[in-house]
């Protein structure tokens, strides 16, 4: 049944209120525009659902421990617990608690002086930015920074101030322009796998007297001494005033963190609006995230097969003719571009057994969707010769040659060729 006819059903069989009318007009652009015109009656986000053999490249569980025993372990000595009691925003947590010391251990894992624990990374975000600013506060963002750092800044009526993706100068000269304010970057990009010239850009920052807030979601337990993450793999803790994280990533749970100093920790405990009106993380949720922190500092050797296993797909893929050149990470995007070319490609991929992530407006500009492979430390060289066999015999028939991305890349190869001849 298309998406488009089980809405009509559900909504004349169930006794609904009735929507009126500048609802409906709302929520008809919806179905009219992208579900039948662009989508055919199907929805975008999925094709065929995977099989067992399903090779999926679609969590973010980087190190692949989402399933690791002692996590759940912990999770259940927890629930045993009788204390469990805390049910409750965490502005009412006082005294000793198990919260309290994974801020700390977080923290010094990371190498600042303290940490919050929220409840996702999208809460750490919005709650960071709209304690911390004033309407008047200039803020910087990269263009291409993640949705929840642009939440942040339209909850606390900001007037952002974007720089283009990875440009420490075109960031300089806009602080010059517009004066000191919040600068805030990812340091690996979510949609594409870029990774941020972060030493330049918290260069710019510091020398300004700015604010630096530098998002390590995709960084935060695969770079860095011990799992530690980019800002402490470069030693640049004493200059970026705010690290935060989703820990629905390399930590495979459900949560979210800001690392700071213990004052402005304080500060944003009481202040953030989802710190005080959203209830805290509960006992066994921070159990186990105090147990994925000491299989994370251990696991090196995973990190190390991640890594591997990146540039293994992202050389052979690039061999293959994708432009995957943005990507210097785990996270390498397939930009098919228009919507109805990126589930073309979806399906193609699919029924080979290969399971990415879709990525389409608002999550990237109109014309630029895209599958995202998501690689972690467990796969297999066979799975991924598979991956890689799958992506080169469906070139033609996803019409890659022919995708505004790759036309991108040739055009920027000839231009280096030109350059290189004259
Ligand atoms: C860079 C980045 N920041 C923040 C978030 C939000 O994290 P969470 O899923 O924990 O809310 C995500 C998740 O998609 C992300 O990729």
């Amino acid at each position: 049944m298309k998406l488009s006819q089980a809405h009509a059903t559900q909504s004349c069989t169930a006794d609904n209120a009735v929507e009126p009318n500048f609802l409906r007009t709302h929520v008809d652009v919806y179905f009219r525009e992208r579900v039948e015109k662009t989508w055919n009656g199907g929805h975008i986000m999925h094709g065929i659902a995977p099989g067992e053999d399903a090779i999926m490249l679609v969590s973010n569980d980087y190190l692949s421990l989402a399933d690791r025993p002692e996590i759940a372990r912990a999770q259940i000595d927890k629930l045993a617990d009788s204390d469990n009691t805390m049910v409750m925003s965490a502005v009412y947590l006082h005294g000793e608690n198990a919260q309290d010391d994974f801020e700390a251990d977080m923290a010094a894992w990371m190498g600042l002086e303290s940490s919050l624990l929220c409840q996702s990374g999208y809460a750490a975000n919005v709650g960071l930015i709209q304690s911390i600013s004033a309407p008047e506060t200039p803020v910087y963002i990269d263009m291409m920074a993640h949705a929840s750092l642009w939440q942040g800044v339209q909850a606390a009526g900001l007037t952002p101030r974007p720089f283009r993706h990875n440009s420490a100068s075109h960031l300089a000269s806009q602080i010059e322009r517009h004066g000191a304010g919040l600068v805030i970057i990812d340091s690996i990009y979510s949609t594409n796998g870029s990774v941020a010239p972060l030493a330049e850009i918290v260069d710019a920052a510091d020398r300004t007297g700015c604010v630096m807030i530098v998002d390590e979601s995709h960084s935060l337990g695969t770079h860095g001494p011990n799992g530690a993450g980019m800002v402490a793999e470069l030693g640049l803790q004493s200059k970026v005033h705010f690290v935060t994280a989703s820990l629905a990533k390399a930590f495979a749970g459900r949560a979210g963190l800001i690392a700071c100093s213990d004052r402005l920790r304080q500060f944003i405990k009481y202040n953030a609006f989802p710190a005080i009106f959203s209830s805290a993380l509960l006992p066994a949720e921070v159990a186990g995230l105090a147990k994925t922190l000491d299989l994370i500092r251990d696991a090196d050797i995973a990190r190390r097969r991640l890594h591997a296993n990146a540039t293994y797909l992202r050389t052979a893929l690039d061999e293959l003719g994708y432009n995957v050149s943005d990507s210097q990470s785990q996270i390498v995007a397939l930009e098919a571009g228009a919507e109805q070319q990126t589930m073309v490609l979806r399906d193609a991929l699919e029924a080979r057994g290969v399971f990415g992530s879709v990525f389409c407006a608002p999550a990237t500009a109109a014309k630029r969707s895209l599958i995202r492979l998501s690689v972690n430390a467990a796969l297999t060289h066979d799975q991924l010769d598979h991956v890689i066999t799958v992506c080169g015999e469906i070139r033609e028939m996803v019409d890659m040659a022919n995708w505004p991305s790759t036309k991108r890349r040739q055009r920027s190869e000839d231009a280096g060729m030109a350059s290189r001849a004259g």
